[in-house]
């Protein structure tokens, strides 16, 4: 069957397993489908038996999806002892938060065999896993992304973390979640912009390592991004499929797990020049970065240019940005420095993901500074 055939089939529900080869007794499953909010009890209830749960939320999500959460937990047999709700956004993932968290979840009167429930986008999902890691030891945690972003990526493989003085997710653990709820209906309410950016995170999974995914994201990107449903069903599906597949892998990011992060050196540099505030989101920061390891892939000679307008084109029309606005050529300096010092630089060397074609990213340990900087010079050109 074609990919795009897959795209029209009826909405159905599907079951992505992650298998980590360390440690079989962590597999777990990530359900994808629509209308799944309703149905959490009822999933967790067959893994894990009946549980007093804990729901983390956040400002945005918990009045809209809270209440329907709690309602199929109770439905289900499972005991709601509290819901709190951080604050919405990023500030949110920081060392108050993390302390008003466990404080409020140890309140409620939470033990060790008290479930957490992450109900919300990669902000909830990275604060609430870090505190289910350290709660009394570790907590089980389920996972129940509301944005496109937490859907395809970061609810799924166990990186949990905050944000501190030092950087961005520095201070966190690798904590597998029990099992991962991703509920495309969800997505209805998720404000363009924030969609737009998860969807920068979807076209990832097709350039790293599947470029017939990549071609199925040309034709039905749009579609899914306006909300059909099986389009949203078939593209989360398959990025969890490749995300477990590597995380399977190099569960700690020794290795392939890197691959994920195409793109992301340069943007995480951009979203520290900019202080990560609203002017720029991850998923745009990753975009951007995106046309430019392609095109620096290009300059280096490594991948056809062909490929790195292709990647830029698809990426503006769905309304992406592709080339970084708020800062200029006076800040080339300043921008190389911060890619040096990203989490990813190792050694004192520049580690960058690049790409051979659409479709095969690898790792580059040690790539030339020079034509880093002139790749900059070309897109932060007026
Ligand atoms: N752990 C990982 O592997 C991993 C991977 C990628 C990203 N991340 C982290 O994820 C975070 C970004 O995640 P995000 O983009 O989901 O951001 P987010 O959690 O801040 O959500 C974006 C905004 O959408 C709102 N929102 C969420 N779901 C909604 C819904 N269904 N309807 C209406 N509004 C909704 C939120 O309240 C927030 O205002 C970053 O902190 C990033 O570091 C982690």
């Amino acid at each position: 069957m074609t990919r795009t055939a897959h795209a029209e089939k009826s909405v159905e529900t599907r079951i992505v397993p992650i298998t980590l080869a360390e440690a079989a007794a962590r597999d777990y499953d990530i359900a994808i489908g629509d209308g799944l909010l309703d149905q959490a009890g009822q999933l967790i209830a067959e893994r894990l038996g009946a549980r007093r749960c804990v729901i983390v939320t956040d400002t945005n999500v918990g009045p809209l999806y809270r209440q329907r959460c709690e309602a199929a937990l109770a439905r289900a047999g499972h005991k709601v002892l509290a819901g709190i709700n951080v604050a919405a956004g990023e500030g949110s993932k920081n060392f108050p938060t993390l302390q008003v968290t466990l404080d409020q979840i140890l309140k409620a009167g939470a033990d060790r065999n008290t479930l957490l429930v992450a109900l919300g986008g990669g902000v909830v999902g990275d604060l609430a896993g870090f505190a289910a890691s350290i709660a009394l030891r570790g907590m089980d945690v389920v996972q129940i992304p509301t944005t496109l972003v937490a859907q395809v990526d970061s609810s799924v493989g166990g990186k949990t973390g905050i944000n501190a003085a030092h950087g961005k997710n520095v201070v966190g653990t690798f904590y597998q979640p029990r099992l991962v709820i991703a509920d495309v209906g969800l997505l209805d309410t998720l404000p363009k912009r924030e969609m737009l950016a998860g969807y920068a995170e979807v076209v990832k999974y097709g350039l790293i390592k599947d470029a017939p995914f990549f071609r199925w994201c040309e034709q039905n990107g749009m579609s899914l991004i306006k909300g059909a449903r099986a389009a949203q069903i078939y593209a989360v599906s398959e990025c969890c499929l490749h995300k477990a597949r590597v995380v399977a892998a190099d569960e700690r990011e020794k290795g392939e797990r890197a691959l994920l992060n195409l793109g992301h050196t340069f943007g995480h540099a951009l979203e520290a020049m900019l202080g990560y505030d609203d002017r720029l989101l991850h998923g745009e920061a990753v975009a951007i970065g995106t046309g430019m390891a392609f095109r620096l892939s290009a300059q280096l000679g490594l991948c056809p240019a062909t490929d790195a307008y292709e990647v830029r084109d698809h990426l503006a029309a769905v309304g992406l940005p592709v080339k970084p606005a708020f800062v200029g050529a006076k800040d080339i300096d300043q921008l190389m420095q911060l890619m040096a010092q990203d989490k990813k630089a190792e050694a004192g060397k520049l580690t960058l993901i690049l790409a051979r074609r659409i479709g095969d990213a690898f790792v580059s340990r040690d790539t030339d500074a020079g034509a880093v900087r002139e790749v900059w010079r070309e897109f932060l050109a007026a």
